[in-house]
């Protein structure tokens, strides 16, 4: 189990042609979560990579992977990212034909189901879907790129799902922005995890920064 005030390394801002190296690097100072942005230039104006590169992840990882799906209709791709390795699967409440069932689609598949909400979308929308839900990610960004600012308006989203949790049981994980500067912001509301790419990944000593931000 994940424990409280978790950092999880974004390899969204990792050095691609040295992915393996960083992936040691975080994993050697203690990371058990790794998050995975996976882009279609659809839902979000970039590309990044799909169940391929995940797989290839899957091969040298230790951690937990959370695959984070910023995809238009990803039922289309749940199996083959579960097939890749991928422990969670997250998709988007805004991209989602019918999220019900593409959250049963991914607990029948054998991963664990998350959502994940933009910042202009409210936490409350989500409180029919939280018994099937084991993760709920809150962007602090819009999605699309590392290095944006944390949208401190997102903070109502984290209170609001902390609050409700007294009626499900899901971990609760805040993406985009969040580095030495936003860090115990985040964490004050009572999240478990946070989500860092490029205040990581960004630092000359990656395992320093890892423990830092740990704390
Ligand atoms: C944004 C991605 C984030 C991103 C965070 O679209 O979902 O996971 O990697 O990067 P930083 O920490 O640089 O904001
Ligand atoms: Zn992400």
């Amino acid at each position: 189990m994940t424990k409280p005030r978790a950092i999880s390394p974004s390899l969204l801002s990792a050095d691609f042609a040295r992915l393996e190296d960083q992936i040691r690097l975080v994993e050697g100072a203690g990371a058990d979560r790794l998050h995975l942005d996976v882009m279609d230039g659809n839902f979000v104006p970039n590309i990044t990579f799909g169940p391929f590169i995940v797989k290839a992840i899957r091969r040298v990882a230790q951690a937990h992977l959370d695959a984070h799906l910023m995809i238009a209709k990803p039922h289309r791709f749940l199996e083959q990212f579960v097939e890749a390795g991928a422990d969670t699967v997250i998709i988007h409440y805004e991209a989602s034909e019918d999220l019900r069932r593409d959250l049963r689609t991914i607990r029948r598949l054998g991963a664990q189901p998350g959502v994940a909400i933009n910042p202009d979308t409210d936490f409350d929308l989500l409180v029919p879907y939280l018994p099937d839900l084991d993760y709920v990610l809150i962007m602090s960004v819009f999605p699309g790129f590392g290095g944006q600012s944390f949208i401190a308006d997102t903070l109502q989203n984290m209170r609001k799902a902390v609050a409700r949790r007294s009626d499900a049981e899901y971990l609760i994980a805040v993406d985009g922005g969040v580095n030495r500067e936003t860090l115990e912001t985040v964490f004050a509301t009572g999240i478990d995890i946070a989500i860092v790419g490029s205040g990581l990944f960004g630092a000359e000593d990656i395992p320093g920064r890892f423990r830092e931000l740990r704390g």
